[in-house]
């Protein structure tokens, strides 16, 4: 699945930036609409743009004259029909996930993040509120809380939206009586406390008539004393996760570097407040020192708040980079590699437990690991229930591993610092959102001991460069037979090796494995860790199996030095291994008897780039020993 809610969001940055052009000197606030079409969603938005004036003077004589032909009650326009309208013309030549849609009042300009239709909406959603500051939960009147109503409000409050208001639409149906708006505040209140929703703005309103939307209170609803929606959008102060007087945090997104004389560190101020004179840490360097200046290209400032981009620089030359934090200096972000993280999973193909996946948080990018989901969340009813993965729009909650230590904190305290995305290594899709909610003391507590004896004295000891030889290939295509000789000839000539089989490894080690993806996925990380920590004793290393997917392999040649990990693939067209079928095991696999069999039920992704090919049908496992042993000593 690509992401093409990511794409919408670049495609729209240069008609959100002419337009924010226009009312530079104006606070922005950002929304979210939250509510299906039923419950009058496009009506609401269209007479929110309708009376901030922000049509176009054609746009709105089609929308006239398209409201007499559907004949819409009264006089009045279909506002649906303008946001449906505009909808249309952007979706041409792509699918729109969220669209966003700009105003401006006197007051304030606003952008909504509009994500129509239930299909795919917790994605959507999600998208959508990520950069929001509060959400619109739409009620109708007539229909009073749903189950749709909590799950908005659900995935707005784990998003970090911490503004809610409640519009209770179509007062109109409802003869704008104030028991049923009553009664509906009071049931979402019980509800909202429940999920840790402190407070929300409850406002009576009827898009299509226009009760409450510019001014308050409609002569149709005395009884109610606060804002209209407008004005509350106006003027409400908004609470936010990564509060102004939080202490200073600034990812740097780069190194400022245009001549020797200046060097400053770029990036968007996170959390807190910065002013020349103010003593940083850097994390992770540690090192501390002063802000000298804070530039933008309107000049220099005397104090730069959260939210800002900035360049800064400092007193003394520090070791800082993409990636690094500039924090304040007593009160710096935790770093850690282990996490319990809320995920909300967002592409087609299902979370594999153990696979390696891009993890970007702020400018910091590392490859992480879920673990087996501890429990899912059922949206609908807030239960836990348990989970092998997760699949598309699921939420659960997961232990995520990083193969480094990263800056972070927690994602209730900064949603910059505590929120990520994991990306598919090889279609480079966004699969999912995550929310850090704390670090696991483990990886506080578990250290890297230092050694004295390294890796390059074990080698020299042995007398040998090491190495791994990965063999990969369908079971019955050669590799046991080929890795045995190759070692026997290597012992012949005073090698150290030692032989990973799969069968083997598989009666000891990883016994407590089977053969789903999940369960491969973990044989050859550990097989993996195992073989870079012979390889680290200085030996050559000879693993034999299945090994069948690209990912998991990419991950084991990266964990060893650049050039020691050579990966043979036997190639043995299934045809041939099937032929063999030594033990027996290609036979019960297509008569049903052995499920996940590879090449026949389960999936076997060829290398693409294997430094040595042997085709096990022109060959002898004699002759491909030969070829393994010319390449491996010949590289020595
Ligand atoms: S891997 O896929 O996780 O790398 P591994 O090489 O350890 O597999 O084990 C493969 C061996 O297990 C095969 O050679 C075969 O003897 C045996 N085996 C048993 N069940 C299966 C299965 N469903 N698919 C593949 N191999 C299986």
């Amino acid at each position: 699945m690509t992401d093409s809610s990511y794409r919408t969001d670049a495609l729209i940055a240069e008609d959100i930036e002419a337009y924010l052009e226009q009312h530079q000197n104006k606070g922005l606030l950002r929304f979210i609409t939250c509510g299906s079409v039923d419950d009058g969603k496009s009506t609401l938005i269209g007479r929110l743009l309708y009376d901030s004036k922000m049509i176009f003077e054609d746009q709105l004589a089609a929308l006239e004259a398209d409201s007499r032909r559907v004949g819409t009650q009264g006089e009045e326009i279909d506002f649906a029909l303008l946001v449906d309208g505009l909808a249309a013309e952007r979706e041409q030549g792509i699918t729109i996930d969220v669209a966003y849609r700009f105003f401006a009042t006197e007051k304030r300009k606003f952008i909504v993040a509009d994500t129509p239709g239930h299909e795919q909406y917790t994605r959507n959603m999600v998208t959508g509120a990520s950069t929001a500051d509060l959400a619109v939960i739409l009620i109708d009147a007539r229909k009073g809380v749903l189950t749709q109503t909590k799950r908005h409000s659900f995935l707005a409050h784990l998003i970090g939206i911490r503004n809610i208001v409640l519009a209770v639409n179509k007062m109109d149906l409802v003869d704008y009586d104030q028991p049923t708006f009553e009664h509906i505040v009071a049931d979402y209140r019980s509800f909202a406390s429940e999920i840790g929703i402190a407070d929300f703005t409850p406002i009576p309103i009827s898009g299509f008539r226009g009760d409450n939307i510019t001014t308050a209170p409609s002569a149709n609803t005395p009884w109610y004393e606060g804002p209209s929606l407008i004005e509350h959008l106006e003027t409400v102060e908004l609470k936010s996760a990564a509060a102004q007087d939080a202490s200073f945090r600034m990812p740097v997104q780069w190194v400022n570097r245009p001549n020797l004389d200046f060097r400053g560190f770029s990036g968007l101020i996170a959390a807190g407040t910065v002013k020349p004179g103010d003593a940083v840490r850097i994390v992770p360097s540690g090192k501390t020192s002063t802000v000298a200046r804070i530039v933008t290209a309107d000049g220099d400032l005397d104090e730069a708040v959260a939210g800002q981009a900035v360049t800064l620089t400092l007193d003394d030359e520090v070791d800082c980079s993409r990636g690094s934090v500039v924090a304040a200096k007593d009160d710096p972000p935790e770093r850690a590699d282990q996490f319990e993280a809320n995920i909300v999973w967002m592409s087609d193909e299902d979370l594999i437990p153990g696979r390696g996946y891009w993890l970007k948080l702020a400018t910091q990018q590392v490859t992480a690991t879920v673990a087996q989901p501890k429990y899912e969340i059922d949206v609908n009813t807030l239960e836990h229930l348990a989970a092998k993965t997760l699949s598309l729009n699921a939420i659960g909650v997961a232990e995520v591993t990083t193969d480094k230590p990263i800056t972070f904190e927690p994602y209730d305290e900064s949603a910059p610092l505590g929120g990520f995305i994991l990306i598919d290594k090889l279609t480079n899709a966004t699969v999912a959102a995550g929310m850090i909610n704390f670090s696991l003391r483990r990886s506080q507590n578990v250290h890297w001991q230092s050694v004295d004896i390294t890796r390059d004295q074990h080698a020299a000891l042995k007398n040998q460069k090491p190495a791994v030889l990965w063999f990969t290939g369908l079971s019955g295509s050669g590799k046991s037979t080929i890795a045995n000789i190759v070692e026997k000839k290597l012992y012949r000539m005073n090698r150290h090796t030692f032989l990973l089989d799969g069968d083997n490894i598989r009666h000891g080690l990883n016994k407590d494995l089977g053969f789903t993806d999940t369960d491969r996925i973990e044989n050859i990380r550990r097989v993996g860790e195992v073989a870079k920590l012979m390889a680290d004793a200085g030996t050559i290393v000879i693993t034999a199996f299945i090994s069948p997917f690209r990912a998991e392999r990419q991950m084991v040649r990266d964990m060893l030095p650049e050039g020691e990990f050579i990966e043979v693939f036997v190639d043995t067209p299934l045809e041939v291994a099937e032929a063999r079928d030594e033990k027996g095991l290609y036979a019960k696999a297509r008569a049903g008897n052995l499920k996940n069999f590879t090449g026949i039920d389960s999936p076997y992704e060829e290398p693409e780039n294997a430094e040595i090919r042997i085709d096990t049908t022109s060959i002898t496992p004699d002759e491909a020993a030969d070829i393994i042993i010319d390449r491996l000593l010949g590289d020595a």
